[in-house]
């Protein structure tokens, strides 16, 4: 048994996807969030910059003594999920991407087409396709950077034309031209417009990473017997934010439904 929070991190908003989940499937654990508001999007930067950017972060859940870390980013779990691994050899870190691309090439047979969008960061690394191909090299893979979607979505403009026409400009001619009918939201930002999605493409089918990667965090838990039993009420939920942006707050409010939450406010030394 073990009391202490899981830290879960990202460039901004979008990791606070996997929350619900974590929430729904594993209710006694407690989370130490950060959000790197200030310097988001990472999904444009160099890997330089994005590994400076989550040692930093990922140093800072550390000293918050977190039991493992989750990276709910795909860019930063695609640009330095190693590097991570080795500055925090004692305490298990799981990126967001592999558990997702484990689960897209079980359930994948020959004849479907699995579609991947993210940023250019992750796009570029082909983290997905490489993870999919190590399980099974048959399966066919495409990519496609969306750089449009995580602004929009940090901006708060979801459920509006602009998004819609967003998504028709990034996905029809993709999904149709490539015959794709597996798609994998290879960015934490992107669930929260899945439902737009799957309104205009109502056959896909949709692999959420946010969700899969809390059946990772679950095994894990459970091979270190390291569940929250439940008994530490006095530990509480705490969201920081390098900015603490009036979109962030809301999100945070929109994704747990009004309920009290403690969200402060840490600021980070570029
Ligand atoms: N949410 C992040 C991801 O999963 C990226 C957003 C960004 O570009 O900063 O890739």
């Amino acid at each position: 048994m073990d009391n202490r929070p899981i830290g879960f991190f990202d460039s901004g908003l979008g990791g606070l996807t996997s929350i619900p989940y974590l929430r729904k499937h594993l209710p006694n654990e407690k989370v130490i969030y950060f959000g790197d508001t200030a310097r988001t999007p990472y999904g444009s930067k160099s890997p330089k910059t994005i590994t400076n950017f989550a040692c930093q972060i990922s140093d800072f859940l550390v000293e918050q003594d977190v039991k493992m870390i989750v990276i709910a980013c795909n860019t930063i779990s695609a640009t330095c999920l190693d590097v991570l691994r080795e500055r925090h050899p004692h305490i298990p870190i799981v990126g967001i991407i592999e558990p997702a691309a484990t689960r897209t090439a079980r359930i994948c047979a020959l004849d479907n087409v699995v579609g991947v969008i993210g940023t250019k960061a992750t796009i570029r690394s082909h983290a997905y396709e490489s993870l999919i191909h190590a399980h099974d090299a048959e399966i066919e893979v495409h990519e496609l950077a969306c750089p449009a979607f995580v602004p929009l979505i940090e901006e708060g403009i979801i459920n509006s034309d602009i998004m819609d026409l967003t998504i028709h400009h990034y996905l029809d001619d993709f999904i149709l031209e490539n015959r794709v009918d597996t798609l994998i939201l290879g960015c934490t930002h992107y669930p929260l417009v899945e439902s737009h999605i799957r309104r205009m493409h109502p056959n896909l089918r949709i692999i959420n990473p946010s969700e899969v990667v809390v059946d990772t965090v679950e095994e894990i838990l459970k091979d270190r017997n390291a569940f929250a039993d439940g008994s530490a009420a006095e530990i509480e939920n705490c969201f920081y934010a390098s900015d603490l942006s009036d979109n962030f707050v809301a999100m945070i409010d929109r994704i747990f439904e009004g309920q009290a939450e403690k969200v402060a406010f840490k600021n980070l030394d570029v």
